[in-house]
C-alpha cells in the first residue's frame, strides 16, 4: 500500500509540513509505504492551457517538468493526502499550480472519455490558516473535493487547524497533531 502525501506550503519545518508528516506516519504505521512531495521544491510550471491542443500518448499534459513525476506518483499511489495553508483565502499557490495541470486528466476524462487515473484512491485534506475564518476553509475544501473527483480520490477525511500564524505554531496544539495521525491511519486503512 503507497501513500503520498503532498505538501502545498513553502515553510520546511513549518504547520502543515508538520501535520503532513504526523499523516505519513499514522499511515506507516498501518504498514504503508509513504513518500513526501514538496511542490515548492519541484519546477512546476502555471497552466498553460496547451492541452486544449495536445496530450501526450498517455494523456497527460505535454510539458516536459516536474509535473511528470507528480502524475507518476499520484497514479501509482493508493491514497493521497494533500496539504496546505491557508493563503489569502483559499490554497497556496503552490498547491493550486498543480491542480491547475490537472486539466488534461479532467480534459481526457470528460472529453475523450479517457480515464487516465482509472480506479479508485482514498483521500485526505489537511489545512491550516493563521485566524479562524470558516470560510477560508471553505473554499480550500471546495477546490480539493473537484480536484479530488478528477483524478478519481475519494474525499474521506480533513483535518484543519485555525489559530496557526508561526512556523511550528502547530506544535501547541497537541490534539490537531493527533487528528492528522488518525487521518494518515485512517486513509491507510480506507486504501484501495
Ligand atoms: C501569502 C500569505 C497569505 C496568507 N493568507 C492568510 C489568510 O488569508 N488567512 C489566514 O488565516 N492566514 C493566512 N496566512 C497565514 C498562514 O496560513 C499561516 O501562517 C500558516 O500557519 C502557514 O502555514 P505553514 O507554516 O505550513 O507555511 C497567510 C500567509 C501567507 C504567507
Amino acid at each position: 500500500m503507497k501513500v503520498i502525501g503532498i505538501s502545498g506550503s513553502p515553510r520546511r519545518g513549518g504547520n502543515t509540513d508538520i501535520l503532513l508528516e504526523e499523516a505519513l506516519r499514522g499511515a506507516a504505521s498501518r504498514g504503508a509505504e509513504t513518500e513526501k512531495i514538496v511542490l515548492n521544491e519541484l519546477k512546476v510550471s502555471p497552466c498553460q492551457e496547451e492541452e486544449y491542443e495536445n496530450v501526450n500518448d498517455e494523456g497527460l499534459s505535454v510539458v516536459d517538468d516536474d509535473m511528470r513525476t507528480v502524475f507518476r506518483k499520484v497514479r501509482e499511489a493508493d491514497a493521497l493526502i494533500l496539504a496546505s495553508p491557508v493563503f489569502f483565502g483559499s490554497l497556496s499557490a503552490q498547491t493550486k499550480i498543480m491542480i491547475d495541470r490537472f486539466q488534461c486528466v479532467w480534459l481526457a476524462k470528460n472529453i475523450l472519455k479517457r480515464d487516465v487515473f482509472a480506479g479508485r484512491r482514498a483521500g485526505g485534506f489537511i489545512c491550516v490558516e493563521a485566524t479562524s475564518r470558516e470560510d477560508f476553509f471553505d473554499n480550500a475544501r471546495s477546490i480539493v473535493r473537484h480536484f479530488f473527483a478528477t483524478i478519481n480520490v475519494e474525499y474521506k477525511k480533513e483535518v484543519f487547524c485555525p489559530g496557526v500564524a508561526k512556523k511550528a505554531a502547530v506544535l501547541d496544539h497537541p490534539n490537531v497533531l493527533e487528528r492528522a495521525y488518525e487521518l494518515g491511519r485512517g486513509i491507510a486503512g480506507e486504501a484501495r
